[in-house]
């Protein structure tokens, strides 16, 4: 478990604090997605999990580590993988199956359990087939599917996910956050996504908003994705879906909130007698 205890960050040279008193508790296994508005501190956050940042105040504690004990960071950080948005940034090698060898060599393993990792990683993202490309004549998405495979090999126990899907096209968005999916599903890998897409939180575990450097409400995807008025006040936007049934609301239709499309269609089946 990673727990954030009444965090609080500033940087240097800045008068006001990006993060105030930060509570939260990420489980083994969950999928939580992290949403906010630029400038809201979503990043700050995703850097004090793994300490890549240390706390002005409180605590981060990864599995019983705190990380700011400098001996504990080489633990923390291969148990929490960190993963950015632009790809282009994360790869480093010429060949596919070398990049995501790298992080796994920098591991000490052996040969043979490198290039099981590799293997392993690659097939899980859907990526075997190209692990002898270069990385630069991939798609974004498949790019940014060989960076998590390049993570996966590490073997983490938690996965944070800096806005990955921030620089894809829809097709590459959706490639990555399948990935994800089954990830969490199959591999019971920790995840902790933070995108500014909405629609992108509606199959996770539970969503949490961050506004202004503090957590501001924390729930369900149907608690959280409902409240349009809340998310509006967050610089954010609710899924279409779920304007959609607002405005069928305010027509006199009582409809209950929903986030999936089938069962949109089916309520709409239903006002239209069948
Ligand atoms: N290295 C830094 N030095 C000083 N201030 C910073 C630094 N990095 C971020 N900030 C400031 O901290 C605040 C939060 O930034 P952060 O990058 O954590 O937000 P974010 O939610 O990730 O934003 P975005 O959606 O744009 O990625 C912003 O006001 C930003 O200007
Ligand atoms: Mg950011």
């Amino acid at each position: 478990m990673i727990k954030v205890q009444g965090v609080g960050f500033s940087y240097p040279g800045l008068e006001s604090p990006v993060l105030q008193d930060i509570n939260l508790e990420i489980r083994p296994g969950e999928f939580l997605a992290l949403l906010g508005r630029n400038g809201s501190g979503k990043s700050t956050l995703t850097k004090l999990l793994n300490g890549l940042l240390i706390p002005s105040t409180g605590e981060v504690v990864v599995d019983g580590l705190n990380t700011r004990d400098d001996k504990n960071l080489s633990r923390i950080r291969q148990r929490v993988g960190l993963l950015f948005s632009n790809p282009d940034n994360q790869l480093v090698a010429g060949i596919v199956e070398e990049d995501v060898a790298f992080g796994p060599e920098n591991l000490g393993l052996s040969a043979n359990e490198i290039r099981d990792r590799v293997s392993w990683a690659l097939s899980v993202v859907g990526m075997l087939d190209y692990r002898k490309h270069p990385p630069h004549l991939l798609s974004g998405g498949q790019k940014q599917r060989v960076a998590i495979a390049g993570i996966l090999a590490l073997k983490p126990r938690y996965m944070v996910l800096d806005e990955p899907t921030s620089m894809l096209d829809p097709q590459g968005r959706d490639e990555v956050l399948r990935t994800l999916i089954d990830l969490n599903r199959e591999q019971g890998t920790t995840i902790v996504l933070v995108t500014h897409f909405v629609e992108e939180a509606t199959t996770a575990d539970r969503v949490m908003v961050l506004d202004q450097g503090k957590l501001v409400m924390t729930g369900s995807p149907l608690e959280v994705l409902t409240r349009t008025g809340d998310l509006h006040t967050w610089g954010l936007q609710a899924p279409e879906i779920v304007l959609l049934c607002q405005e069928l609301r305010t027509l006199g239709h009582n409809l209950p909130p929903v986030l999936e499309g089938e069962q949109v269609v089916k309520m709409i089946r239903t006002l239209m007698g069948g």
